[in-house]
């Protein structure tokens, strides 16, 4: 899957496959990077919050030593919580670590403010124990900024991520730039059809995360993957990236490890009956009001996901 791209609504390439980064250890991320970019991977997914960008920057920079030329890959980052009023010291600040001069794509990593002036970086905490959250924030007013980074050639494009059906109604009147990208967590367990069908008519590149389920791959075993895998012969592992394809998004797949990085390449071509059989997996879910999703900080802040109101 290497090979295959999409196109944004800034005319740039995207690649339909990118390495995931979040919770890859240090002293196993840069060799992750570097093993990853050097085996036909042309997009690293990171974020400053993740805590290990000056390491995917060391990755990437043995890679370029090996001949990969930087313009070829794709780097994303994102504007962690505690910086959503300070894009470009966000950005400056990934950038520095990374040790690049752009990015690809930067990200607002969740629409919301943590306190810039708290106890913590990334993560500050009020004397109770819960987080510190400033509650009066307007997520718009983080996008003003995205546009004036854009402005500022530091990043190629900007997006969003973990934006939901409402708060993408919400920004879209009030941007002067449409979003590229929506990256939000995407699989067959939590389709977020609403979402991609709005990204879709709105011209936003969907970024699928966690196509595994996240740590572990709890989706690896969920019956119609499994069925699906044992007939094309393949690992559940590519079926979950494939269907992604199917829907014309991109999708990050983590994996520090190397034979896994490698069979992450691997994709099918899924039919409409395996695709059927995907959907109605996702419907059947959606009934029973048994959707998964696997990753929710608890900022207890109310996104508008349906399935988390
Ligand atoms: N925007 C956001 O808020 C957000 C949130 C979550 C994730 N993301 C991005 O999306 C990326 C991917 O999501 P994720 O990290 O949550 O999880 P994921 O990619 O769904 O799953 C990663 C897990 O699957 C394992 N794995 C990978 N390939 C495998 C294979 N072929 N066979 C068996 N196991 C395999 C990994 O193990 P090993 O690493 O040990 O091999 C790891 O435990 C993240 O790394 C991050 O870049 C973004």
């Amino acid at each position: 899957m290497t090979d295959r791209t999409f196109t944004l609504n800034t005319g740039a390439k995207i690649p339909a496959l990118g390495l995931g980064t979040w919770q890859s250890a240090p002293g196993e991320v840069a060799a992750a990077v570097e093993y990853a970019v050097t085996h036909g991977y042309r997009l690293v997914d990171g974020a400053y919050c993740y805590g290990n960008e000056e390491e995917v920057g060391q990755g990437l920079k043995a890679a370029f030593a090996k001949g990969i030329k930087r313009e070829d890959v794709f780097v994303v980052s994102k504007v962690w919580a505690t910086y959503t009023t300070r894009v470009e010291e966000g950005l400056d600040k990934s950038l520095k670590s990374l040790g690049l001069d752009y990015v690809d794509l930067f990200l607002v990593h969740w629409p919301l403010l943590m306190n810039p002036n708290g106890n913590d970086d990334r993560f500050p905490k009020l004397p109770n124990g819960e987080r510190d959250i400033i509650w009066d924030y307007k997520h718009p007013e983080t996008w003003r900024q995205m546009e004036a980074v854009l402005a500022t050639g530091k990043t190629k494009a900007i997006g969003v991520s973990n934006y939901s059906k409402k708060y993408l109604e919400e920004l879209l009147p009030v941007a002067k730039v449409v979003p590229a990208v929506n990256q939000i967590e995407n699989h067959p367990a939590l389709p977020q059809q609403e979402i991609v069908d709005l990204c879709r008519e709105k011209g936003i590149h969907v970024m699928a995360y966690s196509p595994f389920g996240s740590t572990g791959g709890p989706l690896f075993t969920a019956e119609p993957i499994v069925e699906i895998a044992a007939k094309y012969n393949v690992k559940p592992a590519t079926i979950l990236l494939s269907y992604h394809l199917a829907r014309g998004a991109t999708v990050l797949a983590k994996s520090v490890t190397a034979d896994r990085i490698d069979a992450n390449k691997t994709v099918v071509d899924l039919d409409a009956e395996d695709l059927k059989k995907l959907n109605d997996y996702s419907d059947q879910l959606t009934k029973e009001g048994k959707l998964q999703r696997f990753v929710y900080p608890p900022f207890g802040v109310p996104f508008g996901f349906p399935d988390k109101p």
